[in-house]
């Protein structure tokens, strides 16, 4: 989703900016652009598409200057194109501003402006922004506080960048709500301003994370955080530690197969410094702030967040009741914050999200916390705003995750809310000590096991041959590998366009079996765990339906091998621990077929890596 980018200090600003912009590329955009104040002068260059249209831009016209902003756009209102691309410029043509979020008001208050003679050049909601800063500047002539009193009048959530040629000595920058982070870099004799770290991790470690409605002003010696009333606010610099080499692409065609291998990595980093082998292979997740008090208060789970990581949560549900038998529901975090749930002091709301910056699954997380519950999140991005409005996190440690469609970042959350499980069941007695050493030195193999899936890429980019021109697909799984169908099905439908649908098995026949013919595999979930046997009798229906059945089935089974039409094999895994080695054929044929139709794998059509609007 939209990326913001902001350069104060010694060097020309428009190579640091495209920079910038480049390493945010990831997250999904349509348009990008940039401006400078030159020579006094704000110059803007902008137009729809990749940024290396941008770059050609810059490359006919150059721009250069000490200070500026840039914007990848992902289009909200408007139509991507070089007029509705940030940054967008005043009337006076002192002022430029960037803008990520929806201006939830912004009908009411473009017509307020028009009437007040604001001509607008965009169809976008952000350019009413820059018409109401013009508005209080041209009484008071101040930018911070005319920015405050533009602020005033916003609703919705934002990040918002802006610059002046006037005070060309300062970006001034603002978050209400969640539309995004905004971060500050502090450089040395320099200083960089984003709405994601990777775009400045290059120049500098030191971090300070804006909060909500709280406005930055950054100068070249350093900077300054205002409340929206205009008190001065104290805040902490954060050193991030951070590999900005993990997120080029290496050998790999895309970043989401390099992350896909990466998972032996992320898992093995996963687990370790977690399990305490001196103490009885207990498991250590000091983050959480968990007593033994609490864990034995603990009434009643509500895992919450969005796509993938909603199905990580399903997971978690059967891991969480079978393993500490604390009753578990999960919500998809857009219907949660909506519904009115149940909750109170004895709840925890536990949010799962790679970003951390998910709308909907920060608002989810406030109307949790609103109702009294306690607050725990997963989340992979260190510093991201989840984590810091939790109580208590658990973090990935998967590396960043550049691809759109999520991979490493599903499979770690699965061991962490396995960790998790074991941790709670401990705390409440529900485990002896001796089921908690087979559930850890289980976890153990995981890294190996999930390596051994990745070994047979070959086969699975052969069958993924046979199906790329295929237009509908239906996953089956059940029980813990039930979520594992949902996964498939998304990863194949969001990379390849092709119609995908992941539903528990035992509901085919009340439904979708109509469906079935030679026209639209069926990808069945069916390793020997407990439903095994449900599973077997699935395949069976298909099959006397004439169904195309590629199984997902455990090394020898001989009885999957005789009627299924095609195998993926993966080693023998404890069941608990099992979808992580289902989910990595899929997500390989998911990115096979993708990749030889041609497609862009990473940054699939209509897709953002964190969705910051709701
Ligand atoms: C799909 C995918 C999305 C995300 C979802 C939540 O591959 O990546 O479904 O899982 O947008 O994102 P996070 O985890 O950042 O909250």
């Amino acid at each position: 989703m939209c990326g913001i980018v902001g350069y104060i200090g010694p060097r020309d600003a428009t190579p640091v900016i495209l920079a910038g912009l480049k390493r945010l590329e990831y997250r999904g955009y349509d348009s990008a652009g940039l401006a400078i104040i030159e020579d006094g002068r704000i110059k803007i260059r902008r137009d729809v598409g990749k940024l290396s249209q941008l770059e050609s831009l810059v490359e006919e016209s150059p721009v250069s200057g000490n200070i500026g902003i840039g914007h990848t756009r992902w289009a909200t209102h408007g139509e991507p194109s070089a007029r509705n691309a940030h940054p967008h410029l005043g009337m006076t043509g002192d002022i430029v501003l960037v803008h990520n979020g929806i201006v939830e008001n912004y009908m009411e208050l473009r017509e307020e402006l028009s009437a007040e003679g604001a001509v607008f050049n965009s169809e976008t909601d952000s350019e009413v922004i820059v018409h109401l800063v013009e508005r209080y500047l041209s009484t008071n002539g101040n930018l911070v506080d005319a920015a405050r009193n533009a602020l005033s009048h916003l609703r919705g959530a934002h990040g918002i960048v802006m610059i002046s040629s006037k005070e060309p000595d300062k970006i001034v920058a603002a978050r209400i709500g969640n539309a995004g982070g905004v971060v500050v870099g502090m450089g040395e004799g320099e200083m960089h301003i984003a709405s994601d770290m990777p775009a400045i991790l290059e120049h500098t470690r030191k971090i300070v994370f804006l909060e909500s409605q709280q406005i930055a002003v950054v100068t070249r010696q350093g900077l300054d955080i205002l409340a929206l009333d205009g008190r001065t606010i104290d805040y902490q610099v954060s050193s991030v530690s951070w590999d900005p080499v993990s997120a080029e692409k290496g050998e790999f065609k895309h970043f989401m197969e390099k992350e896909i291998h990466e998972q032996v990595r992320s898992l093995t980093e996963t687990i370790s410094g977690r399990i305490d082998f001196r103490n009885g292979h207990s498991i250590r997740l000091p983050e959480l702030n968990l007593t033994q008090k609490f864990a034995q208060d603990i009434r009643k789970i509500f895992i919450t967040a969005c796509g993938t990581a909603a199905h990580a949560g399903m997971v978690g549900k059967v891991l969480i009741e079978h393993i500490a038998r604390i009753p578990v529901e999960v919500d998809i975090a857009s219907e949660f914050r909506y519904r009115d749930p149940i909750v109170d002091e004895n709840t925890v709301l536990l949010a799962v999200s790679q970003s951390g910056e998910t709308a909907d699954t920060l608002a989810a997380m406030e109307e949790g916390q609103r109702k009294g519950a306690t607050l725990w999140s997963i989340v992979n991005v260190i510093g991201s705003q989840a984590m810091r409005i939790s109580d208590g996190y658990i973090s990935m440690q998967s590396g960043p995750e550049i691809g759109v469609a999520s991979t490493k970042a599903y499979t770690a959350p699965l061991v962490d809310l396995y960790m998790l499980a074991i941790l709670l069941g401990d705390l409440r007695g529900t485990l002896d000590r001796k089921s908690r050493q087979k559930l850890v030195d289980d976890l153990r193999l995981l890294p190996d096991l999930a390596g051994r899936c990745l070994d047979r890429e070959a086969e699975v980019e052969r069958l993924a041959r046979e199906l790329i021109h295929v237009n509908h697909c239906l996953y089956l799984g059940r029980g813990i590998n039930m979520p594992t169908a949902y996964e498939g099905a998304l990863k194949l439908k969001e990379i390849s366009y092709i119609h995908a649908e992941g539903y528990p098995a035992g509901e085919m026949k009340h439904g979708p079996i109509a469906l079935i013919d030679r026209e639209m595999p069926v990808v069945v979930i069916a390793p020997r765990d407990p439903w095994y046997e449900k599973m077997f009798s699935q395949i069976e229906q298909a099959k006397a339906r004439g169904g195309v059945v590629i199984a997902v089935a455990t090394d020898g089974d001989q009885t999957i091998a005789d009627i299924a039409d095609h195998v993926l094999w993966v080693p023998h895994t404890p069941w608990l621990l099992s979808p992580v080695t289902t989910v990595i054929p899929l997500q390989m044929l998911a990115y096979h077929i993708a990749a030889q139709r041609g497609l862009d794998v990473d940054q699939p059509r209509n897709l953002a890596k964190s969705v910051t609007v709701e």
